[in-house]
């Protein structure tokens, strides 16, 4: 198979790119240098490509994604975001940072997809899978950039899975909870404590397992399924109390 991860360079995207390569697929990836790279493969294999490629760049999207795959491609993992990074109590929201938020983690993706299809659809099969997030289930206070970005990857996940059923692309979104990675490093100065954290080798089997079982919504671990569920249907004052409590 030819299989293109958007951030396969971080912390999930590399579990990924290791477990696709074990499995003696071509993987292209992209995210960080080209430096960072060859550090984090020294022994790069031949089935593996990097790509000096910014998500947010449309143009170069498209055309990175189809040298590597040479017009068919069988899984796009959108795994390519960033975050708000570590909150901060009373700090003003960064509306720069926001924007960028929502230029890598949705304009980003929404590129990488265009690619995706027009390598799938001329065959009529494909995957395409993207790392949404937990947070995409409620709108946290500190992260509003992030929580929106990740919640509209999930209706977009749903229509396009319906709109390309047909035509033999499936679509799986996937929503994590704490995954260790860099990123939620950055962002939790004390992760270890964070409740039902998985390790990033962990998280890129159950996603490997719902690509395979083309699953469209993934929320994971279950733990945290069952939490989003709760915090859904709690009062909005004691959500309130949560937020509070957990900013302390
Ligand atoms: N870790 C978690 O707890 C968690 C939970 C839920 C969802 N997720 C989601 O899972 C995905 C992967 O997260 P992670 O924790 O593995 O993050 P990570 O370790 O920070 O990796 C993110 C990857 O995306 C790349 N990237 C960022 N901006 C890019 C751009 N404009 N073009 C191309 N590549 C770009 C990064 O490369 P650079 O070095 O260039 O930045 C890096 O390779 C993200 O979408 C994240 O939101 C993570």
């Amino acid at each position: 198979m030819h299989i293109f991860i958007t951030g396969g360079t971080g912390g999930i995207g590399k579990a990924l790119t290791d477990l696709y390569l074990d499995a003696g697929h071509h993987v292209g990836i992209c995210g960080g240098t080209r430096h960072a790279f060859e550090q984090l493969f020294p022994e790069c294999p031949e089935r593996l490509r990097f790509f000096d490629l910014d998500v947010t760049d449309r143009a170069a999207t498209r055309a990175h994604i189809a040298e590597f795959c040479s017009g068919k491609l069988d899984l796009l993992i959108a795994a390519a975001g960033i975050n708000d990074g570590a909150p901060v109590a009373g700090r003003s929201l960064d509306f720069d940072r926001a924007e960028k938020i929502f230029q890598i983690n949705l304009i980003g993706v929404l590129h990488s997809i265009e690619a995706a299809l027009e390598n799938m659809l001329p065959h009529q099969q494909g995957r395409i899978a993207v790392l949404s997030s937990a947070a995409a289930l409620s709108g946290f206070p500190q992260t509003p950039a992030y929580c929106a970005s990740k919640t509209a990857l999930v209706t977009l996940c749903e229509s396009l899975a319906l709109r390309y059923h047909d035509q033999g692309v499936s679509v799986t979104c996937l929503l994590p909870g704490y995954i260790d990675t860099p990123l939620a490093r950055a962002t939790h100065p004390n992760l270890d404590k964070m409740p039902f954290l998985v390790s990033s080798e962990s998280a890129a089997l159950t996603i490997q397992r719902a690509i395979e079982k083309r699953k469209l919504r993934v929320i994971f671990p279950w733990q945290v399924r069952w939490i989003s569920r709760l915090l859904q249907l709690m009062p909005r004052s004691l959500f309130k109390i949560l937020c509070k409590w957990s900013e302390k």
